[in-house]
């Protein structure tokens, strides 16, 4: 059974309905994030999940439990802000001891804990600081150490890494992996950034418009994306309308000229897509399999590879490729469509 489980969420804002009819299960020891882009309800649905508020209807049930009504105060749970949100008239032991005193830990064991936690997190000596005496990074250890210490049912984290740097960022999200690993806590990690998300997560839900499009584990989004939307998230930028024929794997482009497209045979079969580096172009009339032709519309020069935007009967490629070979606006060209790269959607 899943430890967390919303279950036909309705929720929003006054009459505003956000989130529609939501399903959505964690596993115990599983990190899950939530990724779309700006003001699709994924803030809404952690403070949800968080105690923040209540949902118009449906149910969350954690570990077995009716929760939808239990109170924040009583939901074990940790929390990372964007906005780190640390204490700033608070030294880091104070924020980090916070938690503890709320739950009346004795002095000794407060102690002890803190002082581990800063050492996991990387920040023995900083206890006497204060806040504003840290780097942004050092003060987001700060806030992650905060709520592990407390040992939460569920660490929940709200886009965490937006206000570092690229380069603290992925420093950052290794940490946070190997911390979610070293301890085994359920996390819900909350981003639009595909790259982060994809690295960090066990499992990804990509949410539009108030509902997951597809829930599954970072590679089977990428290989196998089930709809459109999810398909130009992570990276498809060509589409084409088939049909089908009475061979399998063999379909039919608008121009009734055919595809093959090799073991990727889900979907309704009306649509298909491709990657532009799974596209080769070659010199007009060169033998290849999946043959378009056309005409280089654009061409941009992006350091190791060339991107191109090509005219074909059935509508305008884009193709990256790292060929040697540099072609022109106005060439005549033929793209071959790799069959084993192409995805039915
Ligand atoms: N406090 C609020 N009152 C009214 N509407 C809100 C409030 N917070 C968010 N919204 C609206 O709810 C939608 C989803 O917001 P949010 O969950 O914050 O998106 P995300 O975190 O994915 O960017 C947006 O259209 C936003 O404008
Ligand atoms: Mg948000």
């Amino acid at each position: 059974m899943a430890l967390l489980e919303l279950q036909n969420i309705t929720a929003g804002y006054d009459k505003n309905v956000i989130l529609k009819d939501l399903d959505f299960q964690v596993e115990k020891g599983e990190l899950v994030s939530l990724l779309g882009s700006s003001g699709c309800g994924k803030t809404t649905t952690l403070r949800l999940i968080a105690g923040f508020s209540t949902p118009m209807a449906g149910k969350f049930i954690f570990d077995g439990k009716d929760y939808t009504q239990v109170p924040l105060n009583k939901r074990n749970f940790g929390f990372v802000f964007q906005s780190y949100a640390l204490f700033p008239h608070m030294t880091v032991f104070d924020n980090v001891a916070f938690g503890l005193k709320m739950r009346k830990v004795p002095q000794d064991q407060m102690k002890k804990e803190v002082m581990e936690m800063l050492a996991t997190v990387d920040l023995d000596g900083f206890e006497n600081r204060f806040p504003k005496e840290m780097s942004g990074g050092q003060r987001q250890r700060v806030a992650l150490a905060r709520a592990l210490v407390i040992k939460p049912d569920l660490l929940l984290l709200d886009e965490p890494l937006s206000n570092l740097d690229a380069k603290l960022r992925v420093k950052m999200r290794v940490e946070i992996r190997r911390l979610q690993q070293k301890f085994g806590f359920t996390a819900i990690y909350v981003t639009h950034d595909q790259e982060e998300c994809f690295a960090i997560s066990d499992k990804v839900a990509i949410m539009n418009h108030g509902v997951i499009e597809q829930m599954d584990s970072p590679s089977a989004i990428y290989n196998h994306p089930k709809t459109e939307f999810i398909a130009r998230f992570v990276g498809f930028e060509n589409f084409m309308d088939i049909r089908k024929t009475d061979r399998e794997g063999v379909y039919l482009l608008p121009d009734d000229s055919r595809i093959t497209v090799e073991g990727r045979g889900e979907g309704t079969g009306l649509k298909a897509c491709i990657r532009p580096e799974d596209i080769a172009v070659v010199p007009q009339g060169t033998q290849a399999p999946n043959p378009l032709t056309g005409e280089v519309m654009v061409s941009t020069f992006l350091g190791k590879r060339n991107q191109y935007n090509v005219r074909t009967a059935i509508g305008e490629f884009e193709v990256s490729t790292d060929q040697e070979s540099v072609y022109k606006i106005g060439d005549r060209v033929t793209l071959s469509l790799a069959p084993g790269k192409i995805i039915l959607l």
